[in-house]
């Protein structure tokens, strides 16, 4: 089998069909509804959410609209939610599934202090009985399949892995997603991939592997070397929509990136009004032009326009797309 054949088997979580092996990785400010959209139109084969806050959902935080939107044409879609209060979680949970998503996954990951330090994120990893009991209840109340993302532990001194896969999955998880790195990690250091090659032969139900997958040869590497059923791609992904359909993006024609940048830019104004959605490309931006971005005085000019269209001028401009 081709490492293309491979990664565009079709697999299932539960009941919900998913078209290929490659995934988007959730990512809190940058996989909204017109990023999501953008991955799936290269091949992605689920959206997930950002991590959506239980306080947010709890209190009707006003940006929660933007963080919950998701198009039809986005199926399957997840929301991912985090807390450390297992009730304050179901709650949230059970607003959520008012939406209808396709799935709920809990966020057992993020590193981020004023997560974990507070128990949620991959704070939970140091309470495994928790975990437990917040998939039973959210299993138990919930109609959606229920999945998780976790770490493989605090730190190298608590590699709990096995333990949380474990209770996840007798509490009832439908599938367990991995970034093979601790909470002390962060994002340094490489991931270990042996640990999910370890979690795969343990669990009974599907293993996405995730950490440092830059490419579709990585994703097909990663796969044969530790028998994960799919593969999540993140950071190699912003700017880089290309990754999903295995095109080098050194070898993107400038007319090519400047169709997906405006189609991108145009969904993210639609979103959330042509100032912001202008104002929040940018980080996309810096990373779809990060081969182009070397005179100081475009960068001066392409961070500071609120104008959409005046933005796509100086991008055309910058890519030499009219000669
Ligand atoms: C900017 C940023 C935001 C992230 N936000 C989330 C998030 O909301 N939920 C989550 O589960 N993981 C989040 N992650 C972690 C990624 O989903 C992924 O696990 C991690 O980046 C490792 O994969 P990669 O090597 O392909 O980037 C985030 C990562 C980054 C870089």
């Amino acid at each position: 089998m081709t490492d293309n054949d491979l990664l565009h088997t079709s697999f299932y979580i539960q009941t919900v069909a998913l078209k290929s092996r490659v995934l988007l990785a959730p990512m809190d400010g940058f996989t909204d509804s017109p990023f999501r959209l953008i991955c799936q139109a290269f091949g992605s084969s689920l959206n997930t959410s950002e991590f959506i806050n239980g306080i947010d959902v709890e209190n009707g935080h006003p940006h929660l609209k933007f963080h919950t939107f998701f198009s039809e044409a986005e199926r399957p879609f997840s929301y991912q939610i985090f807390d450390d209060d297992p009730q304050r979680l179901l709650r949230s949970a059970i607003k959520l599934e008012e939406n209808k998503p396709d799935l709920i996954d809990v966020n057992m990951g993020c590193s981020a202090k004023n997560v974990s330090n507070r128990g949620a994120g991959a704070g939970l990893l140091k309470n495994p009985q928790k975990i437990g009991q917040i998939i039973t209840l959210l299993v138990n109340h919930l109609q959606t399949p229920v999945t998780a993302k976790i770490r493989l532990g605090w730190d190298n001194d608590s590699l709990n892995f096995l333990e949380v896969v474990r209770i996840l999955q007798d509490s009832g998880v439908s599938a367990i997603t991995v970034h093979a790195r601790t909470r002390k990690q962060e994002f340094s250091g490489r991931s270990n991939w042996n640990a999910i090659a370890e979690i795969k032969q343990a669990a009974k139900i599907p293993i996405i592997g995730n950490g440092d997958v830059a490419s579709l040869a990585d994703a097909a590497m990663m796969i044969q070397q530790t028998g994960c059923d799919a593969v999540m791609i993140g950071r190699s992904a912003i700017g880089n929509p290309w990754v999903f359909s295995g095109q080098d993006k050194k070898k993107i024609p400038p007319h090519e990136l400047f169709r997906v940048m405006e189609t991108h830019l145009c969904s993210m104004c639609e979103l959330y009004s042509p100032r912001i959605g202008t104002m929040m490309f940018r980080k996309h931006m810096a990373r779809y032009l990060s081969d182009f971005l070397t005179s100081p005085d475009i960068r001066r000019k392409i961070f500071s326009t609120e104008d959409p269209s005046v933005l796509l001028k100086i991008i055309s401009f910058l890519l030499d797309i009219n000669s």
